[in-house]
């Protein structure tokens, strides 16, 4: 059979499924040749955040766009893509999510040389998993996300899956000053020792809150990526009822998100199923309200054009499963992950919980607090070890696996804080949390912890090379949060 023709018939079957989708941001057509290739330059420029008749805000972006364009690829499908440095400093590209070989993670020093200034590097991949991941840069990654650098990255099924639309938003969160520019300071000691930089503005898309036009009877799926520094995100969609399809790409179990609250730390992906059951004309709210006291609409579904379909759809079945290795908990190889520092402060603060999201934006009173953070001091430790920055060049790794053999891996959080533990080139079958089994059969590459929660996970140690584990919130990465482990 040639499979040339066969993915430009089940292409176009997929693309007339998707037709007529609003989606504000530019996709590319995937070429029908061998080797998808493609093209992103980092370079400054600026974006409609604040609304179109507000003063444009000067970023950072890939292909003058916040966040970039979605690169929509295919499963099984080989892609070349060529990253520009149009910055005035070093930069990677690290496909987040994505199970590729090693030297195609983008870590700067560990994985590869970072791109030097007018300098360009070829990214080539072949994506195992369908799914919804991202991409963003691994160098400076606190200045480099915090200006915008970030898109999604679309994989799609061999097989196409239908909805009546697929949608995606980027959410990103900007911490503007007053002149509605990128707040300098990157990196305070506050920021690092507490919930990292949170900002005051959310964008979905590169704009801030609007509406999403819907039609009543359609089946959407949504696709969250949560780009931010460091807010977390638990949404609400009033009077909806969404299904979890997907969670960082990976497929699970249909079923509602718990209190149909939908939490979503940075780094997080969730692919929903999304019936529009409100009523025509009708206009329903999305409120993120993770942080107590702070909720805010993200998003207003509204119910402008004629209806898609009178009658309810049969609930949404399950997304096909990527090809990932069963782990084998009989011989697995156990390992643990004890997460420690941030700021201690004892009574009050330390109980307070989500207020805590806010330090950026608060002004706390820290007189008395024991801050780590301070004078230069890494904030953070892995068991005891605190690795700082994005990657460089020696980093000893933590511990080494066997290729093939089963990861058990333990994650403690013995801090008073969240933690979005990322781990790059791997899935994690989740286990259990705090000694319950978790259902779903969920995979994720990102995990978040609570304050003194204990996670179990387990994956195969396929994919040789040396692999970062971090905390996804970037001030808590640079300052310590962060170890690297080898596969050989
Ligand atoms: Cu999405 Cu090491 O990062
Ligand atoms: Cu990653
Ligand atoms: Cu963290």
């Amino acid at each position: 059979m040639n499979s040339g023709s066969n993915l430009f018939l089940s292409r176009r079957g997929f693309l007339g499924v998707a037709a007529g989708t609003a989606l504000s941001l530019p996709m590319r057509p995937t070429r029908a040749s061998a080797v998808d290739e493609r093209t992103l330059r980092a370079a400054p420029g600026q974006a409609q955040l604040t609304g179109p008749d507000r003063a444009p805000t000067p970023t950072w972006a890939y292909n003058d766009t916040v966040p970039g364009p979605v690169l929509r690829l295919r499963q099984g499908q080989p892609v070349r893509i060529t990253v520009e440095n149009g910055l005035t400093e070093d930069t990677t590209v690290h496909w987040h999510g994505i199970r590729l070989a090693n030297a195609m993670d983008g870590v700067p020093g560990l994985t590869q040389p970072p791109i030097a200034p007018g300098a360009s590097f070829t990214y080539e991949f072949t994506p195992p998993d369908a799914g919804t991941f991202w991409y963003h840069p691994h160098a400076d990654s606190l200045v480099q996300l915090g200006r915008g650098l970030a898109g999604a990255l679309i994989v799609e099924e061999a097989e196409p899956v239908a909805f009546d639309r697929d949608l995606i938003w980027v959410l990103q969160d900007w911490r503007l000053a007053a002149d509605g520019r990128i707040a300098g300071g990157f990196g305070s000691a506050m920021d690092a020792a507490m919930s990292g930089r949170v900002g005051n503005l959310v964008t979905v898309n590169g704009t801030a809150p609007a509406d999403q036009s819907v039609r009543a009877g359609e089946r959407i799926r949504l696709r969250l990526a949560n780009a931010a520094l460091a807010r977390m995100m638990a949404l609400r969609f009033e009077g909806h009822r969404p299904v979890i399809l997907a969670i960082d790409g990976q497929p699970c179990d249909p079923h509602e998100p718990e209190d149909g609250r939908l939490v979503l730390a940075p780094a997080m992906r969730v692919d929903i199923a999304l019936d529009m059951q409100g009523k025509p004309g009708g206009r329903y709210q999305v409120v993120d309200d993770f942080y107590d006291g702070l909720a805010y609409t993200l998003a207003t579904l509204a119910y402008d054009k004629a209806p898609l379909r009178v009658h309810p759809l049969d609930p949404p079945t399950a997304l096909p499963r990527n090809p990932l290795p069963e782990p084998d908990l009989a011989n697995a190889v156990r390992q643990e992950i004890v997460l420690q520092g941030g700021m201690m402060g004892g009574g009050k603060l330390a109980g307070v919980g989500g207020m805590m999201g806010m330090s950026g934006m608060m002004g706390m009173n820290m007189k008395g607090m024991t801050m780590p953070g301070m004078n230069g001091t890494p904030a953070w430790a892995i068991n005891g070890v605190s690795m700082t920055g994005d990657g460089h060049a020696g980093m000893a790794p933590h511990f080494t696996l066997r290729r093939g053999v089963t990861c058990h891996l333990t994650i403690r959080n013995e801090t008073a804080w969240w933690h979005p533990m990322h781990v790059h080139g791997f899935s994690l079958l989740l286990l259990s949390r705090n000694g319950s089994p978790v259902p779903h059969r969920q995979w994720q590459d990102t995990v978040l912890l609570a304050p003194k929660d204990t996670v179990e996970c387990a994956f195969v140690a396929d994919n040789p090379g040396d692999w970062m584990l971090h905390c996804h919130v970037a001030d808590h990465q640079v300052a310590g949060l962060m170890t690297v482990f080898r596969v050989t």
